[in-house]
């Protein structure tokens, strides 16, 4: 039965146009695409920015933003630095940092490696690993976002802006409500791109409000 599932999700993956497309343009994942499609929208990735990636192997999100800056000539003028668990390989202009984001000692390696500068844009692809039982998981999954909100709170630039995947299900709309008390505008996007029976939905906020600078 497992296997039967298995073999009908590499069919459908290797016949997924994102994922035929992905492969062509030299991008290590379809989740590319995703990125692509919002800062279409919204203009995130610009010249004159630090950026952090969170949740970054295999380094797609990463290959888009070191991609975008150099068509801009500018990628060596800002830190770009990928954070994840499972290794990144080299991706020109980005600095990589393993580590777990619920460790305190990555976080602290992070603003190490920003020399203690806020940040202008967060991006996080994170996926925690779930278990199947929709409780356990929603609170991982929530707790993360909570996280990711804290991290931004005391390092993002206050007109920076985050990107956090999370995902729809219980708590998905109390964190967007945390989200809207610390951002001056929060939108929720989900990319075409996304799967449609993913349950993954992106929010966006910028703008950090009262905060002491
Ligand atoms: C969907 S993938 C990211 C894809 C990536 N954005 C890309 O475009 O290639 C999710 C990633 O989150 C990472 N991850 C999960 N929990 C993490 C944690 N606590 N700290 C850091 N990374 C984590 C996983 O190792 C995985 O590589």
């Amino acid at each position: 039965m497992a296997k039967s599932i298995n073999k009908r999700w590499i069919k459908k993956h290797l016949s997924d146009t994102y994922v035929k497309q992905a492969k062509k343009m030299g991008f290590r994942s379809r989740a590319a695409f995703k990125l692509i499609e919002i800062d279409e929208k919204y203009g995130l990735i610009r010249p004159g920015l630090t950026i952090l990636d969170l949740g970054a192997s295999p380094g797609s999100w990463s290959q888009v933003v070191s991609r975008k800056l150099k068509q801009k000539k500018k990628l060596i003028e800002k830190k770009i630095v990928a954070v994840d668990i499972l290794p990144v390989s080299p991706i020109e202009g980005v600095e990589y940092v393993q580590g777990d984001f619920l460790e305190r000692e990555t976080t602290e390696k992070i603003i190490k490696v920003f020399n203690n500068y806020k940040i202008d844009l967060i991006l996080s692809d994170i996926s925690p690993n779930l278990s199947g039982v929709s409780v356990a998981d929603s609170s991982r999954i929530n707790y993360l976002g909570e996280l990711v909100l804290d991290f931004c709170y005391h390092n993002l630039n206050v007109n920076g802006t985050v990107l956090l995947k999370t995902f729809q299900g219980s708590g998905y709309s109390q964190l967007v409500e945390k989200y809207k008390q610390v951002f001056c505008q929060v939108f929720r996007k989900k990319p075409d791109s996304s799967r449609s029976e993913s349950a993954e939905v992106f929010v966006l906020a910028k703008n950090l409000k009262n905060r002491v600078v």
